[in-house]
């Protein structure tokens, strides 16, 4: 068992900030896990583009106004107004001055702004295509010289620990639901522990890996809102999974993202034969029109006419040195696929990108209980709406890091909080029982099988029959992984597993309930609303 004040679950641009914002008071003992052996791998890591700041000349209602664009029509004023008011300064203060992050700056100094889809203006601080990288470098490289941060690797957090549920008290049960931290498995000695803590953070990130294909990495099973769901924790607006228009499309290959700044710098989407296509689409945005549009746009192009992928077109339109300055990844990643993209197209098509939707949180990432906080892309404070702007996230776990801190450090020694009960009442994780090891390749097998059906039936165009065909295969399996799930010996696979099921069900379910086409969520049989009311 561990006790700390605070337990943070993910190691990204928003579980970091806030450890790191936590630890500038000296007397906050933190604590970080990450199911990764790398605390620098997270979806962080493989942000591209950038993130959004303040250029001079741009304003914050400018910034607003395009997200709630983006957000087709379902993004919260106040949340989105937040953003561009508390966010750009955050750069400075933290990234730049704490985690030592270099921007790309021009010839005089200045920042190098970019530009990507759906922005009024240039607004986007980059480090090269590798921003990301870059950020969660720095806040890393921070947090290892904050004295009481302890940074616990390879640890995958199985379930919450909340009050009433794990309560041996039988009056816990008049109280007000409360989190006091998190089981965890430790991958190496194959054990679960108990972290006990005051107040916990959700930073697990996305839940891109429950689709085919995708551009997030492996942790992304929606592990976070796997757990706030069993712990009864509010979740919502899952059916918006943002679909990434433009991911290299080499078959057999993971989908590596090609970041939409490379549309930015003018890069034109292409059929197979060689003509633009998007001006039919959205003749005032054309490339540049909001993610789910061009995704949807890519899409149709595809099912119309049999292509098995579009081209993305950059050499015609930057010369060829400027693309490697400005893309050196995507370039390297291009060469090893045989493509050179300073004299040939992109071969692209969508990949599930980035959850909208989550664990529903406030202005201080507070969720519907008490001492459980939601960050960053685990979370739903309103902010994407149906569909996010491009290079928001990052700002977005930044702000939500910062901001959850300085409540948490705030409130911690209030007496505005539940009783935190004593560590040693909450039950040991019982495995008794359990002698036999998981089958890797049946959990290989059903997380193919969940990733083909959402990516099918739950994908980019959804209608009712086929979100009830993906409800009731899933639930089947559903049924399969939780009785295998009770009588197998832990492992991180099955623990995703089970987490990928569960999302997956939530997502499709929330699909299927939402009849009404917005952003990212499109069905064929979409009914319209008049007023509020679903006709
Ligand atoms: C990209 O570089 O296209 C991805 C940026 C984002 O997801 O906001």
């Amino acid at each position: 068992m561990l006790e700390t004040e605070v337990l943070i679950i993910g190691s990204g641009i928003a579980g970091a900030t806030a450890a790191l914002q936590l630890a500038s008071n000296p007397k906050r003992s933190i604590v970080l896990i990450t199911r990764e052996m790398d605390p620098l791998e997270s979806n962080t890591r493989y942000a591209q583009g950038g993130i959004v700041s303040r250029n001079s000349g741009d304003d914050e209602e400018a910034l607003v106004r395009d997200m709630i664009t983006a957000g087709a029509g379902a993004t919260d004023p106040k949340m989105a107004r937040l953003l561009a008011k508390e966010g750009p300064p955050l750069v400075d203060s933290i990234l730049v001055e704490k985690a030592g992050v270099k921007f790309d700056r021009g010839e005089e100094g200045e920042f190098d702004w970019g530009k990507e889809a759906a922005h009024s203006r240039r607004r986007i601080l980059h480090v090269g295509d590798g921003t990301g990288k870059a950020i969660a470098r720095g806040l890393i490289e921070a947090l290892n010289k904050c004295p009481n941060v302890k940074i616990i690797p390879n640890t995958t957090a199985v379930d919450l620990i909340t009050v009433p549920h794990h309560s041996r008290d039988p009056l816990a049960t008049y109280r007000e639901m409360a989190c006091f931290g998190a089981y965890a498995f430790d991958q190496q000695e194959k054990t679960i522990h108990r972290f006990v803590s005051k107040a916990t953070v959700l930073a697990t990130g996305g839940l891109g890996r429950i689709y085919r294909n995708t551009t997030n990495p492996p942790g992304s099973r929606g592990d976070g809102i796997a757990m706030a769901n069993r712990a009864r924790v509010r979740i919502v607006n899952t059916e918006y999974v943002q679909f990434h228009p433009t991911a290299l499309a080499v078959p057999g290959e993971e989908r590596f993202l090609v970041s939409e700044a490379v549309r930015g710098e003018g890069g034109i989407l292409l059929t197979p034969d060689g003509s633009p296509f998007m001006e039919k689409y959205s003749p005032e945005w054309k490339d540049l029109a909001p993610r789910h549009i061009v995704a949807r746009a890519i899409h149709h192009e595809m099912e119309a006419n049999g292509f098995s992928y579009v081209l993305l077109d950059i050499a015609t339109h930057m010369p060829a040195e400027d693309i490697r300055a400005r893309f050196p990844n995507i370039y390297e990643a291009c060469i090893k696929a045989g493509i050179d993209i300073t004299s040939d197209p992109i071969p692209v098509v969508p990949a599930a990108h980035y959850a909208c939707g989550g664990v529903l949180a406030d202005e201080w990432g507070r969720t519907s209980i008490k001492g459980l906080y939601a960050v960053g892309e685990v979370s739903c404070t309103g902010l994407h709406g149906a569909n996010r702007l491009a290079s928001t996230s990052l700002l977005e776990g930044l702000l939500w890091g910062n901001r959850t801190a300085e409540h948490i450090d705030k409130n911690l020694d209030s007496g505005n909080r539940p009783d935190t009960p004593a560590a040693d009442s909450f039950p040991r994780w019982d495995e008794s029982g359990l002698e036999e090891d998981v089958d890797p390749t049946l959990i290989h097998g059903d997380m193919q099988t969940i990733q083909n059906i959402m990516w099918h039936y739950v994908g980019l165009v959804r209608s009712a029959d086929r979100l009830s065909r993906a409800i009731r295969e899933l639930r089947h399996l559903w049924n399969e992984i939780e009785t295998f799930y009770r009588s197998t010996k832990l492992s991180d696979g099955l623990i995703g597993l089970r987490n990928a099921v569960e999302v997956a069900l939530i997502v499709a379910r929330a699909a299927s309930h939402n009849r009404h086409s917005r952003g990212c969520h499109y069905r064929q049989d979409s009914v319209e609303l008049e007023g509020d009311r679903l006709i």
